[in-house]
C-alpha cells in the first residue's frame, strides 16, 4: 500500500471521474457517500455510486455498480477500478463483497485505486485486497 499524492496517481482522470460520482450517491440513510469507476479493456470508463433502500439488505456499493454497468454495456475485462469518498482516512474500500465481484472481471495485478476524506491516494492490486480469492471453474 503506498500513500501518496493524487498528482503522483497512476489512474488520476479515473480517480476523479470516481470522486464526480460520489456526487450522484443515494444515501439517506449513512449520509455515506462513494463513488467508483471503472477503465475496461476497451478504453472506457463507467461510474458508479452507492445507492441505498429502506429495506437495507437492498443496498448496493458504488463499486458494483460502475462493474455490473460495465458488464451490462458488453465489458468483460477491467483493467483499473477508482473508489472514492468524502469520508475518513484509510478507507478500507472495496467491501468483501465488491473484492470478490472485482475478482470476475479483473485479474489480480488490476489497480485499484482508492481516494478517501484526507484526499490521500492508496494505491493497491487486487491480490493485495483479496489474496486466495474464492473462483471455480467456468462451465
Ligand atoms: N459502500 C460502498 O459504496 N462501497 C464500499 O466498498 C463499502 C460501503 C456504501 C454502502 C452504503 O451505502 C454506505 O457505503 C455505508 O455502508
Amino acid at each position: 500500500m503506498i500513500k501518496t499524492d493524487i498528482s503522483d496517481c497512476r489512474f488520476a482522470d479515473l480517480v476523479e471521474k470516481a470522486r464526480q460520482a460520489t456526487e450522484n450517491s443515494y444515501c439517506p440513510y449513512s449520509s455515506y457517500k462513494v463513488g467508483s469507476a471503472v477503465l475496461t479493456d476497451d478504453g472506457r470508463v463507467f461510474t458508479g455510486c452507492n445507492i441505498e433502500n429502506g429495506s437495507y439488505s437492498a443496498v448496493v456499493c458504488a463499486e458494483r455498480v460502475a462493474v455490473f454497468k460495465a458488464v451490462s454495456e458488453g465489458a468483460k475485462h477491467i483493467a483499473a477500478v477508482a473508489v472514492a469518498s468524502d469520508e475518513g482516512s484509510p478507507v478500507p474500500f472495496p467491501c468483501g463483497v465488491c473484492r470478490q465481484v472485482l475478482t470476475e472481471f479483473c485479474t489480480p495485478d488490476t489497480p485499484v485505486i482508492v481516494f478517501d476524506g484526507d484526499h490521500s491516494v492508496y494505491d493497491f492490486t487486487l491480490d493485495e485486497l483479496i489474496p486466495f480469492a474464492f473462483e471455480i471453474e467456468k462451465g
